[in-house]
């Protein structure tokens, strides 16, 4: 017997024997899902096909309207949104609220924007379903940095402009100077994706000129990655704090040689695009 059947018939959930009642009692699960950088389209199946099994969905802030609508009507709905200056639900209570549902028997949806283990706190979730002994399954999703590239049709890797690519975030403690191997960072044919770096971009953009990088590098910035509003801005290290300026919302800033094939002109939604081929 189990808590719920997965579409496609695979059984999930646990079994536990509820000493108090002498019955059966079935316990809940977490998923932690990646609900990817916002545009609907872009949610794996599984991803989707989990959603539609949630009894509580826990979300942040970064995912969108359209992808809860995409949720049971009948799924509770928990928002812990999270932004790096106002924290609604401090990390520890998030965690326990997931291991409280579970327990109580709950299938719960951990959703959270872009993948849940790329700077989404994702992996503190699991361990603390562990600790409990709450099943937990974790469904990736496409983080923003691959959204941005996607976007902008400029590769992370590209044969002769880019042999590696590094991921940081550029949120430093309160503020702080971001603690990033600069020298590492500052290493020519080399892509950079810094996450949270909108307001420090002219530290990033000092810090990497200082450590050796070129001023020239190609530089983008695309902020609201795959959603309606998205906005993509293609500068060099030298002027990304100007480029950046009035700037808000959610961005990725990428620096590398192979950011020069970036394309800022604009793109149908691959929604209309598949549409538009269909007919
Ligand atoms: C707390 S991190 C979460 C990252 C997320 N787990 C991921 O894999 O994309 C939040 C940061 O991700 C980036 N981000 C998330 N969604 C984005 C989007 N649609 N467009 C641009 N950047 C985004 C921004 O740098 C934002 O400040």
């Amino acid at each position: 017997m189990s808590r719920s059947t997965f579409p496609g018939g695979r059984k999930v959930g646990l079994v536990a024997l509820d000493g108090r009642s002498g019955g059966v009692r079935v316990k809940g699960l977490v998923w932690l899902v990646g609900a990817g950088p916002g545009d609907p389209d872009l949610l794996t199946i599984k991803a989707l096909r989990v959603l539609q099994t949630a009894q509580v969905i826990v979300h942040d802030g970064l995912v969108s309207d359209e992808i809860l609508s995409l949720a049971p009507a009948s799924a509770q709905r928990i928002n812990v949104a999270k932004r790096k200056s106002r924290h609604s639900l401090p990390q520890d209570e998030i965690n326990r609220l997931l291991v409280a549902l579970a327990l109580d028997g709950r299938t719960v949806v951990r959703l959270k924007g872009g993948d849940p283990f790329v700077f989404g706190r994702g992996g503190e979730e699991l361990l603390a379903c562990r600790e409990a002994g709450v099943e937990c399954h974790v469904v990736p999703g496409v983080t923003a940095a691959l959204a941005v590239c996607a976007a902008a049709g400029a590769p992370l890797t590209h044969r002769g402009l880019a042999q590696s690519a590094t991921i940081v975030t550029g949120h430093g403690a309160a503020g702080a100077d971001p603690e990033l191997d600069w020298a590492a960072l500052a290493r020519p044919n080399h892509t950079v994706a810094i996450y949270m770096g909108l307001s420090a971009a002219s530290i990033v953009s000092a810090r990497l000129i200082d450590a050796g990088r070129a001023g020239e590098t190609p530089t983008l910035i695309v902020v609201n990655a795959s959603r309606l509003d998205e906005l993509r801005i293609i500068a060099t290290l030298a002027t990304l704090p100007q480029a950046v300026e009035g700037v808000c919302g959610p961005a990725v800033l990428i620096v590398g040689e192979a950011m020069a094939l970036a394309d800022i002109s604009a793109a149908p939604r691959i929604d209309q695009a598949v549409l538009e081929a269909a007919q």
